[in-house]
Order: structure tokens, then sequence, then C-alpha cells
């Protein structure tokens, strides 16, 4: 199956078989393979003067909940920069946790603006935080990262970056860009399996961090931890730890984030010309489009329904995804993963046969 979602995806066979084997966690070759993925995950942020890499149990969506609950305190108060379904999720996990949050929302197919925040930070002296996404997975959209940090930073609040699936792929500098916590998880452009979710956070906010929301997703207890004995507080995913070092060793073979952007690059171009020679219209402007997932919408006049398609694509070995907007009906086709262009061509041919049937 060539899974063309945004996670989990379709993984390389070195990666699934670096998971064929057994590992003890508190032995040392585990304790070494988790100080491997962390110093690796820093090193890919360029976070290793600043900031520590905190993985935890769990998919990204337990990492977002362990950052806000343990990084914004009881009397901060969370803005989140709303334009599709993962910056919602992040300020319901918020309310859920009793933390102060409110929301600057952009409509799905808009940007988030950096300058909106800037307004807002300078009208809300009680707001501490402010979550960005940096690509809306719901879409695709690419958000302005860098412009938002450094509004964030002018302002002097925390930025917490779900990163989820930018990560790897995009660049992101901590050297360059000012971000208190980058959140993201194993199974994305890193081409891991899924499991992990990590906080790359700056050490500072680490240290003065108070009580956390939940014992289990508390990061400060989690660094620390790490830090003591380097061993995980309660029982880890060791195979998924061995696999996911083995995804970022065939990173940096490929050639670091830039190399795989590249690649990623290539497949987006030849879905979305194949995609617009079979009468589909993509559903973004292009300049705000990342290369991650394309949403397309559904022709108006179409003999299928997405499920029919969907089947037909799956018995033919691809796997495409729902669309997740609420205004308009569309689907959505990942170009991450262990695949190339030439996947793309064979999925473009597939979906030309299946659209030359009869209804
Ligand atoms: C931007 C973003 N944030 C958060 C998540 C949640 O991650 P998970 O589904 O692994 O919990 C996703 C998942 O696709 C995502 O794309």
């Amino acid at each position: 199956m060539i899974l063309l979602t945004p996670g989990p995806l379709t993984t390389a066979r070195e990666t699934r078989e670096a998971m064929l084997s057994d590992w003890g966690s508190r032995d040392t070759a585990f304790i070494d393979l988790t100080a491997a993925l962390r110093r690796r995950l820093l090193a890919l942020a360029h976070g290793e003067n600043t900031h520590a890499c905190v993985p935890i149990q769990g998919s990204g969506t337990y990492v977002i909940e362990a950052a806000i609950g343990s990084l914004v305190g009881a009397t901060d108060k969370l803005l989140i920069l709303e334009n599709g379904v993962y910056g919602a999720r992040a300020a319901a996990i918020a309310q859920r946790l009793g933390r102060k949050v409110t929301s600057l929302r952009w409509p799905e197919a808009t940007p988030v603006d950096p300058e909106a925040v800037r307004a807002a930070l300078k009208a809300n002296a009680d707001i501490t935080h402010v979550l960005l996404v940096h690509c809306e997975t719901t879409t695709g959209i690419l958000n302005p990262l860098q412009a938002v940090a450094d509004a964030v930073a002018a302002e002097d609040r925390a930025l917490l970056v779900d990163a989820m699936s930018s990560f790897g792929a995009l660049p992101i500098d901590l050297r360059a860009t000012p971000i208190a916590a980058l959140l993201a998880s194993s199974n994305k452009c890193l081409e891991g399996p899924p499991g992990i979710g990590f906080a790359i956070v700056a050490r500072a906010a680490l240290e003065s961090a108070g009580p956390a929301a939940s014992l289990s997703l508390d990061l400060k207890a989690q660094w620390q931890g790490f830090e003591k004995n380097g061993q995980w507080r309660f029982t880890p995913p060791v195979q998924v730890v061995a696999g996911t070092v083995k995804a970022l060793e065939l990173l940096e073979a490929e050639g670091g984030p830039s190399a795989r952007l590249a690649r990623y690059r290539n497949n987006f171009a030849s879905l979305l010309a194949g995609m617009k020679r079979l009468g589909f219209a993509p559903y973004l402007d292009e300049a705000i489009q990342s290369p991650i997932i394309a949403t397309f919408r559904t022709p108006p006049a179409w003999h299928l329904t997405f499920d029919q398609f969907y089947d037909a694509l799956a018995a033919r070995g691809y796997l495409i995804y729902p669309g997740k907007l609420t205004g308009a009906d569309t689907f959505r086709i990942g170009c991450i993963g262990a695949i190339s262009s030439g996947d793309f061509e064979k999925l473009l041919a597939a979906m030309d046969d299946i659209l030359r049937r009869p209804a």
C-alpha cells in the first residue's frame, strides 16, 4: 500500500526492519537509543545551545496536550492562532485543562496575519503564550512562522509551535526563530513509525515551569527523568524509538530537511499538474500552499462518491484522505512519506483509469 496521507505514512523498509528486535527499557542499549533520538531531533532544529528535546509516548495530540498543560501555567493565558481544525483542537485542549485561552481566527484558506497577532498582543497584556500551527494540515496551508515568531518575541511572549506536519522538511532553525516550544511527532516528515510525540523546549521554560495539569503528560518531569538516568518515566515504545532513530539516519543520508523538502516539492508538482489534467481544482491558492498535503475540490458533476473513489484507489494500492473542511466538498492527498514522483505518476494513471470507467 502507498499511503498518500498526512501520517501514519509510507515508511522505508529499513525503518520497518529496524523495529524487528526487542529492547529492555532500562538496558544500556535502549538508553543509548533514546539519547540518539533526543540528540538527533535537537540537532535537526539547531537547538543544542538553548533547548532540550523531550519525547513523550503517544501521538501528536499528546505532546500538544503535554506542552499546554506543562508550559502554560494556571495563571497564564494562551492565545491560539486558528485557521483550521488543529488550532481549534489546541483551544479545546487548553479549555479542558482549565487554562485561560483565547483565539484569533482566520478562514481555512487564509494564512495567519502576523500584524493582527502583534496588535492583539499589544492590546492584551494578560496573554503570556501564543500557539501557532505551522502547516495547518486541514488544508495544507503554510502559516508565516518567522513573521509570527518575530511579532511574539517583540512583545516578549512565549511561542509554542505545532510543527507536526512541517518538522523534518520545512526549514525551522531555533537559532534564528524565537520559539519556546516546538512540537512534532515521529510519523510525518521524519517518515518514522507512529507512537512518539516530542517537544523541543527552551531549557529556561522547562526550568521555570510550575506544576503540570497532568501526571503522565508532564514535560518537565519527563525531561528531568531523561536528565537523571537517560530513561523514560513510563514504559517506552521501544520499537518506535528504534524505527524513528533509523528514520532520522535515513533523513540525514538523504541530505537533511532541504533535500527532503525538494523531494516533497517534486511530489507535489507531479500531483498538482496531473490533478489539473484530470479536472480537479486545488482548494488553496498555490502561493500559500505547502508541499506537504494538497486539498482538491470534488468536481461539481461527479459520477462517484468520495467513498467509491477511495475504494477504487485502495483496490489499486493507494490510500488517499478525506477532506476536513467545514465549508467545501474536498479530499486530500499527502505528498510526504518514503515516496517519490514516480509513485504519483502511477497514482495519476490509476485515477485516470477509474475516471474513464462508466458510472
Ligand atoms: C498540524 C497537526 N497538529 C496536530 C496533529 C495531531 O496529531 P495526531 O493525529 O498524531 O494526534 C496533526 C495530525 O495530523 C497535525 O497535522
